[in-house]
């Protein structure tokens, strides 16, 4: 990410995958840290989500959720400057998810990239579900109804808030115009000479029916060249060039995360399904045991063998966690043979050591009082609830669907 936003509602979520390792806590969770502390963020776990792919067996989704708000806690996010919840505690999530599956056409979701990948990645269960395919609408429900401006997510979400803004554009656009909008359109196409109306309905069709961005840039320009034309009627306008109505559900923006690649054990990208993590809770003498049997460059068979440090998992380890003169040690060391492959992991050892060392006793805390866990999560819930309802009564209203 390039600047850390400030004074802006930021809302991610998580699936519940149990405990957390190192690479999660470097890759997402330092930049949920950096983001609670100017912004009014919303991190939740997605239980719902879990089930679109475990609904056969469903029963660890709870102690999974459990462990990975641990996690966070323990990590410093903090309850009091971050809401912290579990999504099936919102239920206006999934009221929003039905609305909004009324007006989603299949194609947008068929074509999602994910929705094939995954399909075949996890052939053995059967994704040709219904709520599978609705994944990144579920998704969409999750953001819009927090009105976030902004959500950090890896590049393999990108594709999820696509789908979140097009819905966001297409549900303003059908229930947010207002009465007289193509009244008013007309009135102010009268005001323009014949052949500056023409050019503006052309630049229309461009846009909105072939997505030509040019046409779009055309159009924006006709409307300001028009001198004759009140502020409301360029308002009018613009709108109906660009297809958008009266913003109810803002569109968001993803807040990439940069792919950090955390290097696990044997030096591919740290992740549970290649059983090469550090759990951010790991004791450390298991660190320790891990790291100390961690596969070197296979060149140093002896130890008076030089080795070639870009070959070495340790060495990405350095990469992370060592300075420049405990590198340059490291180097210097591995390609004379002037140092032992147990010597050279000593220092990562410690520094991930003391890295977990504060982690460590805040979870102890936490996991002592699951009480106060369970009162950050329902207090949590309840303020994301009060948001959420009122996001609802708008999208209600909009529709014309407020009975009373
Ligand atoms: N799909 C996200 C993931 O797999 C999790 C998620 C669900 C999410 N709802 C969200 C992320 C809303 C950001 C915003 O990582
Ligand atoms: Fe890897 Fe260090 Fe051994 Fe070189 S000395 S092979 S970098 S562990």
């Amino acid at each position: 990410m390039e600047e850390t936003p400030a004074g802006q509602r930021i809302l991610s979520g998580m699936r519940p995958t149990g405990r957390l390792h190192l690479g999660h806590y470097h890759g997402v969770l330092k930049n949920w840290l950096d983001l609670q502390e100017a912004n009014d963020a919303f991190y939740f776990v997605a239980d719902w989500h879990a089930l679109t792919t475990d609904y056969e067996d469903p029963k660890g989704i709870p102690e999974a959720t459990w462990e990975m708000v641990i996690d966070w806690l323990a990590v410093g996010i903090d309850p009091e400057k971050a809401t912290l919840f579990v999504q099936s505690a919102v239920k206006q999530h999934a009221e929003l998810h039905l609305l909004l599956s009324m007006l989603t056409p299949l194609p947008w979701l068929e074509r999602v990239p994910t929705f094939k990948d995954q399909q075949q990645q996890l052939a053995e269960r059967d994704l040709a579900t219904y709520g599978f395919l609705g994944y990144p609408l579920l998704q969409s429900a999750d953001i819009l109804i927090y009105k976030a401006d902004g959500v950090p997510v890896g590049e393999d979400q990108l594709s999820h808030l696509d789908v979140t803004r097009q819905v966001a554009r297409r549900f303003n656009w059908l229930y947010g115009r207002e009465t007289d909008h193509d009244a008013r359109v007309e009135a102010a196409l009268r005001k323009m000479a014949k052949k500056a109306a023409s050019g503006f309905k052309r630049a229309r069709s461009g846009w909105r029916e072939e997505g030509d961005g040019k046409a779009l840039e055309r159009g924006r320009a006709l409307i300001g060249e028009q001198a004759n034309l009140a502020a409301e009627d360029r308002e009018h306008l613009l709108g109906e060039l660009e297809g958008r109505g009266r913003e109810i559900l803002p569109e968001p923006s993803p807040l990439l995360t940069p792919d950090a690649r955390f290097p696990g054990l044997d030096g591919q990208k740290m992740s549970k399904s290649y059983n090469n993590t550090i759990g951010l809770r790991e004791d450390p003498a298991s660190v320790q045991e891990k790291i100390r049997t961690m596969p070197t460059d296979p060149a140093r068979v002896r130890r008076t063998d030089p080795g070639t440090p870009e070959k070495c998992p340790v060495w990405e380890l350095h990469k992370v966690y060592s300075d420049l003169e405990t590198r340059s040690w490291a180097h210097q060391g591995c390609t004379t043979a002037g140092i032992g492959c147990i010597d050279c992991k000593g220092p990562v050892i410690e520094a991930i050591k003391g890295e977990q060392a504060g982690i460590l006793e805040r979870a102890r805390s936490y996991e002592e009082q699951p009480d106060l866990v369970q009162t950050i999560l329902s207090e949590g819930s309840e303020t994301a609830r009060d948001v959420a309802k009122d996001t609802l009564d708008d999208v209600r209203s909009a529709m014309g669907l407020s009975y009373r």
